[in-house]
């Protein structure tokens, strides 16, 4: 039997620039186990894709989970049936004939404006914490109901954000998990409570009438709060950055509605701001050759496989007019983006509001405030982004 492939790296490295390390282990080790994040790591399209399918082999429900220590058993912590029932109840309100809807027709234009208006006579303003961020936090607290205030709700995204992705075990990120988890756990309670006594369209309210139990919304709306805001807003940071680095692509934006919509999916495809999907396998499993034991954990680096070489032609390259069909940002399986639709609008109107408000004004990257610097492996975005326009 041949010695399964291991392959070490400095998880600080990793961290701040995961892509070269990825190209390297597509090209020699694919399928590879990595001791310091405890995990294998599967870096290719087909095998990933192969994983999505297979949730016989490849559990959703790990052991250990990262995702249920933070969080409570949620529906990214389960397989069907149990799954099954779980996305028919929390999926309906995030769409578009769902609250959501609503809230992205209605109330998204307006928020951008609102936060526009804050910072639009300065002439200057760091995006990613007075527009990306809050916009995302308010946007979703919008859809659920849940009424407090935007730097509250980031502040638990990161508290439960740092945990989720605490491969190594770091205390102080558990410290900040479990006081996220506790805080708005708390906080739901409550806003339950009120909820129960006065139903509204709110999608909190839907959740309850819809049968699910206080526990499972509280985990539930715990996962959306983790997921949910973080990646619309690096997906907002991401594409306001793809746009002034890159200016031609802007052309032609203006008024072009499915121009916008191809730049976002190439921005999502070029940058995967979740970097994995996390399963474990239920028997031994041989994937690319390589023998997984029973009860492996597994990392399918969706990252990674949205830079295949051998899926996508230039891959590094932001191209509107690929049509290479979908990419895996949002996943391939069962488990694939509840919000999906509510993430790509909240980046939509992000974006064409400030471009709509900003781009006849020289919008451009601050020149002064040095390379803008992607970060993170599980999530990924930029951490700020300074910008510039005649005010
Ligand atoms: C650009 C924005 C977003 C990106 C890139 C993204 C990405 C993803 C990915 C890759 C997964 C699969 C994770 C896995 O299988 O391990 C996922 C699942 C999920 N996402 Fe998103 N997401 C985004 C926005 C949102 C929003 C706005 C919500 C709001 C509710 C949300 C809620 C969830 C939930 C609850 C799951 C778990 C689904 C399940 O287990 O069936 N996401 N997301």
């Amino acid at each position: 039997m041949t010695r399964p492939p291991v392959r070490h790296l400095d998880p600080e490295a990793f961290e701040a620039d995961p892509e070269p390390v990825l190209a390297e282990l597509r090209a020699t080790a694919p399928v590879c186990h990595v001791p310091e994040l405890g995990l294998w790591l599967v870096t290719r399209w087909d095998d990933v894709a192969h994983i999505e399918a297979h949730p016989e082999d490849f559990t959703a429900a790990t052991e250990p989970s990262w995702l249920r220590r933070a969080l409570g058993p949620n529906m990214l912590t389960c397989d069907p049936p149990a799954h099954t029932r779980l996305r028919e109840i929390f999926g309906p309100p995030l769409t578009a004939g769902g609250r959501a809807g609503t809230v992205v027709a209605e109330e998204l234009p307006v928020l951008a404006d609102d936060l526009i208006d804050t910072f639009v006579d300065e002439g200057a303003v760091e995006l990613v914490d007075a527009y990306a961020r809050p916009f995302s936090a308010a946007a979703l607290s919008l859809v659920l109901g849940l009424d407090e205030p935007p730097e509250r709700v980031w502040h638990w995204c990161e508290g439960l954000c740092a945990d989720i992705a605490n491969f190594t075990d770091d205390p102080e990120r558990t410290r900040l998990g479990d006081a996220a988890r506790d805080e708005l756990g708390e906080v739901l309670a409550r806003r339950l409570d009120e909820l129960e006594r006065r139903p509204d369209d709110s999608a909190l309210s839907a959740y309850l009438a819809a049968g699910a139990s206080r526990a499972e919304i509280i985990a539930n709306v715990r996962l959306m709060i983790s997921g949910g805001i973080n990646e619309p807003a690096d997906g907002i940071g991401l594409v306001v950055w793809t746009l002034l680095d890159r200016p031609e692509l802007a052309a032609g934006l203006d008024e072009d509605h499915r121009r916008w919509r191809h730049l976002i999916e190439e921005v999502l495809r070029r940058h995967s701001p979740v970097g994995t999907v996390t399963r474990q396998t239920t028997r031994p499993v041989t994937l690319a050759g390589v023998d997984l034991p029973a009860g492996a954990l597994v990392a399918g680096v969706l990252r990674s496989i949205d830079l295949d070489e051998s899926h996508w032609h230039r891959p590094e390259l932001v191209d509107p007019d690929r049509r290479e069909g979908p990419h895996a940002a949002f996943a391939l399986g069962a488990h694939r983006c509840i919000g999906e639709w509510l993430g790509r609008q909240e980046i939509r109107v992000a974006c064409r509001r400030l471009f709509d408000r900003l781009g006849d004004r020289d919008l451009a990257l601050d020149p002064t405030a040095g390379p803008v610097e992607l970060h993170g492996f599980e999530f990924r975005g930029p951490r700020s982004l300074h910008l510039r326009w005649s005010p």
